[in-house]
C-alpha cells in the first residue's frame, strides 16, 4: 500500500510502498479515505528537537483520518465492516490509576497514532476496536478526518461553563476557530478572538466571532471597550502556544476567570503569577480529548445544528491528493491556510 513513511533520521517524509498492516484480535483495520495536516506532522517532517527525540523510525506519520472498516479482529464485537469511522489517536493503556478509574484521557502510558507507532498518512491504518468512533454513513469523510482536532477544541471550549459568558479566544488556527463555532454553539455573550494572521482572523469571524482583532494591530482592552465590557473575560481558551498571546489574556481576565490551556509554547516561559493569585485565576492544562464524553459531544453538536456543520467545514481551506503532500506541507507551513486535507481514496 502506499504510506507517507519518516524513513530515516532528518527532514522530509517519502510517499512510499509498505506491506499492509494486519489487524489483531482487538484491532480494525481502516482504509482511509481523508486525513488531515496538522502541527504536530510540520513537527515530524521538519525533524526538530522534539521529533528527534521522540520518533522511532521508520515511522508512517498522520493521526486525523476518516475512512471505512475493511476487517474486524475476532475479538471486537462494535464495530463492523463498511461502517465510516474515525479514530481518537490516543491509545491508552487501560492498567494505570487513571485508566482504572475511567479517566482514560489522564493515562500516564498514552501513545500516539503517527507519531510512536504507524499512523493513517497511508491507504490503510490499524487501531485497536476500543479507539473507533462509528461515524454516520451519510458524513462527509472529511468532516470525520477532522474529529481529532475538533475534539481538541472540543475538550478546551466546554472545560468551563460557557453559556452567557464573555470569552477570549487566543490564536485562530484550525483549532482556535472551531472553539469559536463551539462557543458560539453553547451560547457564550461575547467571544473575542486573537491572532497575528489576518487570513487566519476571517475564518474566525466567520465561524461566530463578535470581533477577531490582530493583536499586532488591536490590543484585548480596544476590544473590550469597543464591546462595551467593563470588567473583564470570564473565560479565557489559549489556542496559540504564544507568551505573548498568554501574558495578554492573563491582564485582560475578570476575577475569578478560568483560563483552559492547549496551545503548546516552544520553551518555558514567565507568566504574571502575582496577577493569577489576586485575581484568583484558575488555570486548566488540556491534552487530546476526552475517550469518549468529548467524542459524543462532537458527534451531537453536529448532529442538531446546521451552523456548527457549515463553521466546521468552512476550516478546510486546502485539498490535495496523497501524491501532492509535498504541496501540502509547503501550504501549513505558509501558515496561509486553515485546515489542509490529504485525499487517499
Ligand atoms: N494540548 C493538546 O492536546 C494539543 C493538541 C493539538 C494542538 N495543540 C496546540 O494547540 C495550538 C492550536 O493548534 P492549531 O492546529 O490550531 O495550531 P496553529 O499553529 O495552526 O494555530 C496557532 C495560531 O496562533 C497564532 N498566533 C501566533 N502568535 C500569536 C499571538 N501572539 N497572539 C495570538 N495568536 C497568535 C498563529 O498565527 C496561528 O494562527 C497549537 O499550539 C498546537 O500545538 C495542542
Ligand atoms: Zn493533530
Ligand atoms: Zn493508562
Amino acid at each position: 500500500m502506499r504510506a507517507l513513511v519518516k524513513s530515516r533520521p532528518g527532514p522530509g517524509l517519502e510517499l512510499t510502498e509498505v506491506p499492509e498492516p494486519e489487524p489483531g484480535p482487538h484491532d480494525v483495520k481502516i482504509r482511509v479515505l481523508r486525513a488531515g495536516l496538522c502541527g504536530t506532522d510540520l513537527h515530524l517532517y521538519e525533524w526538530d528537537e522534539w521529533a528527534a527525540e521522540t520518533v522511532r523510525t521508520p515511522l508512517v506519520v498522520g493521526h486525523e483520518f476518516c475512512g471505512t472498516v475493511v476487517a474486524v479482529g475476532a475479538d471486537v464485537d462494535h464495530v463492523e465492516v463498511g461502517q465510516l469511522v474515525s479514530g481518537e489517536g490516543h491509545i491508552v493503556c487501560g492498567h494505570c490509576r487513571n485508566c482504572r478509574a475511567g479517566r482514560r484521557h489522564l493515562c500516564i502510558n498514552t501513545v500516539g497514532i503517527g507519531v510512536n507507532r504507524d499512523g493513517a498518512f497511508a491507504d490503510h491504518v490499524v487501531i485497536p476496536g476500543s479507539n473507533v468512533w462509528v461515524q454516520p454513513p451519510d458524513l462527509d469523510p472529511e468532516l470525520g478526518a477532522l474529529f481529532d482536532p475538533f475534539g481538541n477544541a472540543t475538550h478546551t471550549a466546554l472545560s468551563f461553563p460557557i453559556a452567557g459568558e464573555d470569552v477570549v479566544i487566543t490564536g485562530a488556527g484550525p483549532i482556535g476557530v472551531m472553539a469559536t463555532a463551539i462557543t458560539r454553539h453553547v451560547g457564550a455573550r461575547f467571544i473575542v478572538v486573537t491572532d497575528v494572521s489576518d487570513v487566519r482572523l476571517d475564518l474566525a469571524r466567520a465561524a461566530g466571532a463578535d470581533l477577531a482583532i490582530n493583536t499586532s494591530q488591536t490590543s484585548l482592552r480596544e476590544a473590550m471597550a469597543t464591546l462595551g465590557m467593563k470588567e473583564g473575560f470570564d473565560i479565557g481558551l489559549e489556542m496559540s502556544g504564544a507568551p505573548a498571546a498568554v501574558s495578554e489574556m492573563l491582564a485582560t481576565m475578570n476575577h475569578g476567570g478560568r483560563v483552559a490551556m492547549l496551545g503548546l509554547p516552544h520553551d518555558d516561559y514567565v507568566i504574571d503569577w502575582g496577577r493569577v493569585i489576586t485575581h484568583m485565576l484558575t488555570i486548566k492544562g488540556i491534552y487530546g480529548r476526552e475517550m469518549f464524553d468529548t467524542w459524543y459531544a462532537m458527534s451531537s453538536m453536529l448532529q442538531t445544528s446546521a451552523p456548527m456543520r457549515e463553521a466546521l467545514r468552512s476550516v478546510i481551506t486546502h485539498r490535495f491528493p496523497a501524491e501532492r503532500f509535498e504541496d501540502a506541507f509547503a501550504t501549513i507551513r505558509s501558515g496561509r491556510c486553515g485546515k489542509v486535507i490529504l485525499d487517499w481514496s
